[in-house]
């Protein structure tokens, strides 16, 4: 058998810059919180969660400690009631997220409706809408479109993961209904190059393996991409999900992993194909 690894794939930088605050806040601080699982993945939570990192699900759960703030980033007024409580803060927001919230509270300042193209209910499009009163417009598809409000003016961006087709199709319709359109392409360019890599090889490989978490929002489309070019692709957590049956349909395995996936994970699963 013969294994492929498909190159970026694994962490981004966003979420490795994340995850290495939290571990090196262990180091130094007592009452360390994450607000929200720091990353979509359980092996790394499950890890933290030893080392003592709890999960915080509501800011007005605590009055002290330390809170992390995910790569996802959060709206501005969870911000401020952070600030308020004086809590020791450390932010991880991915800059390229942070670039977001700017634009997003600088054309709503300036009277713009915001559209975000984005899952409604994923934590990263929900801070975006933080920072324009909640009042965003979140469209997944045509038809949201359609359900649109008449809108004179409008600043469109995208959630960091989305597909770049998703993202023509519907800027494209959005402007024939939007006369005053400022378009942010705010699709973040490492999951468009591990997207890209990962289409690449499962176009030539008989077996696909996506490794991330069931959760994880850029797995699940690397799993759809994948699929749509290797009919025998498998979605799987860890090492421990490999079945035999999994690796029956040929001699030639790739393997990509979604951007919350630590190395030491992608090893764990070459190495168990491997013996
Ligand atoms: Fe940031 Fe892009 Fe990762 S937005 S968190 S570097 S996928």
């Amino acid at each position: 058998m013969k294994i492929i690894l498909s190159p970026n794939s694994g962490f981004c930088f966003g979420v490795k810059r994340a995850v290495d605050k939290v571990y090196k806040a262990i180091d130094t601080r007592d009452d360390i919180y994450t607000l929200g699982p720091i990353i979509h993945n359980p092996q790394v939570v499950g890890d933290l969660a030893d080392k003592g990192v709890n999960i915080l699900k509501n800011i007005d759960d605590i009055e002290d400690g330390t809170v992390v703030i995910r790569s996802h980033g959060i709206g501005h007024t969870e911000y401020e009631n952070l600030k308020f409580k004086n809590l020791d803060l450390i932010d991880a927001t991915c800059p390229y997220v942070k670039r977001i919230h700017k634009i997003v509270q600088k054309h709503w300042n300036m009277g713009y409706d915001i559209i975000v193209i984005g899952e409604a209910d994923h934590p990263e499009v929900m801070g975006i809408n933080g920072w324009c009163n909640n009042e965003s417009h979140v469209i997944y598809s045509a038809n949201d479109i359609e359900n649109l409000p008449n809108i004179d003016r409008a600043c469109v961006v995208a959630q960091t993961t989305i597909l770049q087709s998703k993202w023509d199709d519907l800027v494209a319709k959005l402007h024939t209904n939007i006369k005053d359109l400022k378009v942010f392409n705010t699709r973040c360019n490492a999951t468009h190059i591990r997207q890209e890599a990962a289409k690449q090889l499962a176009a030539k490989v008989d077996i696909m393996i996506v490794i991330g978490g069931k959760n994880s929002s850029n797995t699940h489309k690397l799993y759809q991409l994948c699929k749509e070019r290797c009919e025998n692709t498998f979605a799987i957590e860890s090492a421990k999900d490999i079945n035999k049956n999994m690796l029956d349909a040929g001699e030639i395995v790739g393997v990509t992993a979604g951007a919350s996936t630590p190395i030491w994970l992608i090893e764990e699963v070459v190495e168990t194909m491997e013996s």
